[in-house]
């Protein structure tokens, strides 16, 4: 049966994905939005949901000492396997697509491929990866991260949650092993490409009025810690000119931050303070110690990396001149990813093929396909974001693009199945 014929009679049901991500949306914590962290209960219980279904399939399914959740359909070749999936977690009062789009999205291709029973040459793994989100720990995708070995054990015992739980104390509380990270490592020889659906987080496909973005870059991510020391004092009995105010300095900094990423030679950087904690936060007290975050993202490293030196510069500056302490420290620093050219050129000529408008666009946001390129050949399917919201509980993407999006990767890796034997 020609790829033409085969993918059009696999047409993903609108019922099906709307039921799913009904599904994954009553795992959160209670409030706004969606709240389901990196390696809790909850992150757990959405990946347990995932295995099941495709375990219903017919699936081989397993979860990694790390957490990821990989279902696997053999191929008629004992050839390395296709790959398809995102993530569960959320970040606090997030939205119901962010990752799980993208899992939706391999679940209902599992359902297609069944349904048409399909015998691919290539096995296809479809996952669930675990704790890509940088919100609780600071550091993103640490499931890609272990399987794709670009994580340093150490991270796991540095980097810690706003209540001092590291990652590996957070991962053996929901029964997951550290120090099994390395069993759990990827090989290249196992894996001919992976692709990941995920909503766009942006405007750019929404302004375009298109359904489909092929990603050409991910952007990357140099993200710091930094605590300004001042000296907290009575707000009414302290003179102006006698203050070591933290709070004043942490503003500067904030203004830095956006004044940086707006000048020219920094032209496509995005700088934000996500995280601001002031102490001792009493109305009748000058602040005397704040707690701030940086994050940098940008498609061209050697800029990301210079805004954070430069911002860096000036911030000691500022500081001085308050006569407040400064103390940094790096909690990630994520280089940007080209996606592979050929396996995009797949991606946009499966959207041709089904009729489905499309445009070239680079990721600001990042993702475990970021890590899982120091592995196999990789590509993104972007879907639109209404009014380009994302991390936020007004985050929305219909299910017909979904939908469409599914089509386009199915095809995608279809047309990957048929390429001549390695
Ligand atoms: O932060 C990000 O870019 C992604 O949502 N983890
Ligand atoms: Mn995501
Ligand atoms: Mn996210």
């Amino acid at each position: 049966m020609s790829l033409d014929n085969l993918t059009r009679s696999m047409r993903p049901s609108v019922a099906r994905i709307a039921a799913d991500l009904d599904h994954f949306a009553t795992l959160t914590e209670p409030g706004s939005g969606i709240t389901r962290l990196a390696f809790t209960d909850l992150e757990r219980l959405a990946h347990g949901y995932f295995g099941s279904t495709m375990s219903d399939l017919g699936l081989s399914v397993h979860t990694d000492s790390v957490g990821n959740t990989i279902a696997e359909m053999p191929g008629q070749d004992d050839a390395p396997a296709l790959g398809l999936g995102s993530h569960l977690d959320s970040v606090p009062a997030g939205g119901r697509f962010d990752g799980v789009a993208g899992v939706v999205a391999a679940m209902e291709a599992a359902r297609l491929l069944r349904d048409a029973d399909i015998q691919t040459r290539h096995p296809f793994r479809f996952v669930a990866f675990a704790a890509e989100e940088g919100a609780r720990f600071g550091q993103a995708c640490n499931g890609s991260r272990m399987v794709s070995g670009v994580a340093d054990a150490s991270d796991l015992r540095r980097l810690v949650d706003a209540d001092g739980v590291t990652i590996a104390a957070a991962m053996r509380r929901v029964g997951l092993d550290p120090d099994g990270w390395l069993d759990a490592r990827w090989s290249p020889s196992d894996w001919k490409a992976f692709l990941e659906l995920h909503i766009e987080q942006g405007s750019v496909l929404e302004h375009a009025g298109v359904p489909v973005g092929v990603v050409d870059a991910i952007s990357g991510s140099t993200r710091l810690f930094i605590e300004l020391s001042g000296r907290a004092s009575h707000s009414g009995g302290t003179p102006m000119d006698q203050r070591a105010d933290a709070l004043a300095a942490a503003s500067e900094l904030v203004l830095t931050a956006e004044s940086l990423a707006g000048e020219t030679q920094h032209e496509g950087t995005r700088a934000t303070v996500g995280k601001l904690d002031v102490q001792p936060g009493s109305i009748t007290t000058i602040p005397g110690v704040v707690r701030l975050t940086l994050d940098v993202r940008d498609v061209d490293w050697s800029r990301q990396r210079r805004t954070a030196e430069k911002f860096l510069a000036l911030a000691e500056r500022a500081c001085q001149r308050r006569n407040v302490e400064m103390k940094s420290t790096m909690i990630a620093d994520a280089s940007p990813v080209a996606l592979s050219v050929p396996v995009r050129e797949v991606i946009a000529q499966a959207a041709e093929k089904e009729g489905t408008p499309y445009r070239l666009l680079a990721s600001g946001a990042s993702h475990d396909t970021q890590m899982i390129s120091h592995v196999t050949q990789t590509g993104m399917v972007f879907v639109p974001s209404r009014d380009g919201i994302s991390h936020a509980p007004e985050e929305w993407t219909s299910t017909e693009d979904i939908a469409t999006g599914t089509r386009v990767l199915l095809r995608a890796l279809l047309a990957l199945d048929k390429q001549a034997a390695e």
